[in-house]
């Protein structure tokens, strides 16, 4: 992967290289937030204002990257965030994040909204899969997708919890956002996948209205909590009184995500919200965290605040459009690269040795 005459050096550069390859429609959908995407500024701004308080005299070499999520063997603390429609912006679509993301055995979230059949994906991955779910209005879409889940091997499922309408999103407004044709998401119904509706608005718009459940509550948790044996992972808390009460009810691990600025755009950012969740969670779950995560001392910053792991979502969607798989693959070579020389810098030999005294100013 290459920006102009030199390879690519961080995960910035595939956007640089993406933009131009893609149409607009496609660019705006992925690149754009809510209202006046204040927030997707601020979840990066975030981790830029801590700062890390490195040790010294340590004695480590070469630093480990090996971690465990849900018990699942992961080569570094990341994981693909689950983004739809991936065929909008590579023709490979979701196999080639897949692929790419096999390269190092890394995992990935699989969106409901996929444009390639789970199996196909879980075939195409040698690393864990997680799979997230939107809740549709009709309980037996929902239970043939849970079923096909757990037939394909996936190892958890992240449910989306702060998606009860689509937010204000006036790029896809402006492009009038719709799948283009012959592209069509895993759901199953009578008729066989969904189509997109255009209809003049955003087509994401529509389909949400038409067929998601919007009163999801803490009742649907449950329910789905008794039709599954899968771990249950709730994404887009941001608040420690709402992931106490995922843990009660079952949860295996929280999310703390603002859905990477396109939702509430007057949310907090993920990183300001991360320490009271993790002390609200107290070692009951896991606790995961996205948004804004661009470099390797993103990822220390995040651990050290007590997360036990990491999504990233734009970068690895810019680097499959940039690349296909092998443009995936280079982005987790730069975020592994950077990982180790950040954590060799900071004296840790591994993930387990990165705490909270890291941070700097000192955090509670
Ligand atoms: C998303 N996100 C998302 N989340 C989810 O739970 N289900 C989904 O289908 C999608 N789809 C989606 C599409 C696109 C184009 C983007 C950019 C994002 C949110 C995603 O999982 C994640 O929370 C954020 O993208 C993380 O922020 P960064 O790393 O993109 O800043
Ligand atoms: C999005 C949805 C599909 O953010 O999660 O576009």
């Amino acid at each position: 992967m290459s920006v102009g005459d030199r390879p690519a050096l961080s995960l910035a550069d595939f956007e640089r290289t993406a933009q131009p390859r893609l149409d607009p429609v496609a660019y705006h959908y992925y690149a754009g937030g809510a209202d006046d995407e204040r927030l997707l500024r601020e979840n990066e701004a975030a981790w830029g204002r801590a700062a890390l308080h490195p040790r010294v005299l340590r004695g480590v070499d070469a630093p480990s990257l090996d971690c465990t999520v849900l018990g699942c063997p992961l080569p570094m603390p990341v994981l693909v965030a689950p983004m739809a429609y991936q065929r909008m912006i590579h023709p490979d679509g979701e196999v080639a994040m897949a692929a790419g993301t096999s390269a190092v055995g890394g995992g990935l979230v699989l969106s409901s909204m996929s444009t390639t059949d789970m199996e196909e994906v879980a075939a195409a991955s040698s690393g864990p899969v997680f799979f997230q779910l939107y809740v549709y209005d009709d309980p037996a879409i929902v239970r043939e997708l849970v079923a096909r889940v757990e037939a394909a091997g996936c190892q958890a499922l992240v449910l989306t919890v702060d998606l009860p309408v689509v937010g204000n999103r006036h790029r896809d407004e402006v492009h009038q956002f719709t799948l283009r044709e012959g592209m069509s998401i895993q759901c199953l119904t009578a008729e066989g996948p969904m189509p997109m509706p255009d209809e003049g608005e955003s087509g994401l718009v529509t389909f949400f209205r038409r067929h998601l459940k919007r009163d999801l509550d803490w009742d649907d948790v449950a329910w789905l909590r008794s039709i599954t044996r899968l771990p249950i992972v709730l994404k887009g808390v941001l608040r420690a009184d709402d992931a106490a009460r995922a843990v009660d009810a079952g949860a295996s691990a929280i999310c703390v995500s603002n859905h990477g600025g396109r939702q509430l755009d007057a949310a907090p950012a993920t990183f300001d919200v991360l320490p009271a969740v993790v002390d609200a969670v107290a070692g009951r779950a896991e606790v995961w965290v996205d948004g804004g995560i661009r470099r390797g001392t993103d990822i220390v910053k995040a651990i050290a605040a007590g997360a036990t792991c990491t999504l990233i979502g734009r970068p690895f969607a810019w680097a499959l459009a940039s690349d296909g798989a092998d443009g995936v693959a280079s982005a987790w070579a730069i975020l592994r690269r950077e990982l180790a020389i950040d954590l060799a810098l900071c004296g840790c030999a591994g993930i387990d040795a990165i705490s909270r005294d890291l941070l700097f100013p000192p955090q509670p």
